[in-house]
């Protein structure tokens, strides 16, 4: 399978892990692009979804999906979504859309995390990719000091604002050899409204799409199929 075809066969599978006649969360970024787009085929199944961007939600109701707030859902059984990199343990770098901190707060409220990705998101140790934090605007500069003192390179997404009105820098060179207590770190700066690591929240269930086939990798006790 090309990178496409592990795409779609991992949003495929993650179907198997939507919640009947509930809402369900869903992600941002291709993969889970294709996973709405099969979703789309069972929609009659679920309630509605929770769109964790605006370009998501916009995508859902292009399908005809219902598009809920999340102020007026109180229980999400699954949250759908990719990854930019994923541990075994399920600790991941999201954000590489923007989209970071809504899915941080979707799979909050989310009883279960499906992460849906290709082989290639798969890591040992975070950080090879630049972790995302989403910074208010008149902070950028004081966080990104901030940023070198802990050992990493924040680069500006020029000409990038987020759904929250918000800018993002993406920062590579940490050494994270301790995900939570980075996630705790930087989430301190002030100024910080939301970091792309998520160590304390982590995926439960990691689909994972190799040449082949899907890989499941299970992390968490909520990681079960609901039949
Ligand atoms: C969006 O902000 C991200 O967190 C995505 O979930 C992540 O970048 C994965 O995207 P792809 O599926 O496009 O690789």
């Amino acid at each position: 399978m090309n990178q496409d075809e592990m795409k779609l066969a991992v949003a495929r599978e993650a179907l198997r892990y939507v919640v009947d006649d509930a809402w369900l969360g869903v992600g941002t970024g291709s993969t889970a692009n294709f996973f709405i787009d099969e979703l789309a085929k069972v929609k009659w199944r679920i309630k509605g979804a929770v769109a964790s961007s605006v370009k998501t939600a916009e995508r859902l109701k292009a399908h005809g999906i219902d598009v809920e707030e999340l102020n007026n859902v109180q229980d999400i059984p699954v949250y759908i979504d990719g990854a930019d990199e994923v541990t075994p343990q399920g600790a991941m770098i999201k954000g590489g859309g923007g989209a970071l901190t809504r899915e941080k707060i979707v799979a909050a409220v989310a009883r279960r995390f499906v992460c849906i990705a290709d082989q290639s998101k798969k890591v040992q140790r975070l950080g090879k990719f630049p972790v995302p934090v989403e910074v208010i605007p008149m902070a950028r500069s004081y966080v990104a000091r901030e940023l070198v003192l802990l050992g990493g390179y924040p680069e500006w997404r020029m000409g990038f604002t987020t759904d929250n009105g918000n800018v993002i820098l993406d920062v590579s060179d940490l050494t994270i050899e301790d995900p939570v207590a980075m996630e705790d770190r930087i989430r301190s700066i002030v100024g910080v409204v939301t970091v792309g690591l998520f160590a304390r929240r982590r995926a439960d269930v990691i689909l994972l799409g190799t040449s082949d086939r899907v890989d499941t990798i299970v992390v968490g006790p909520r990681a079960r199929i609901v039949e």
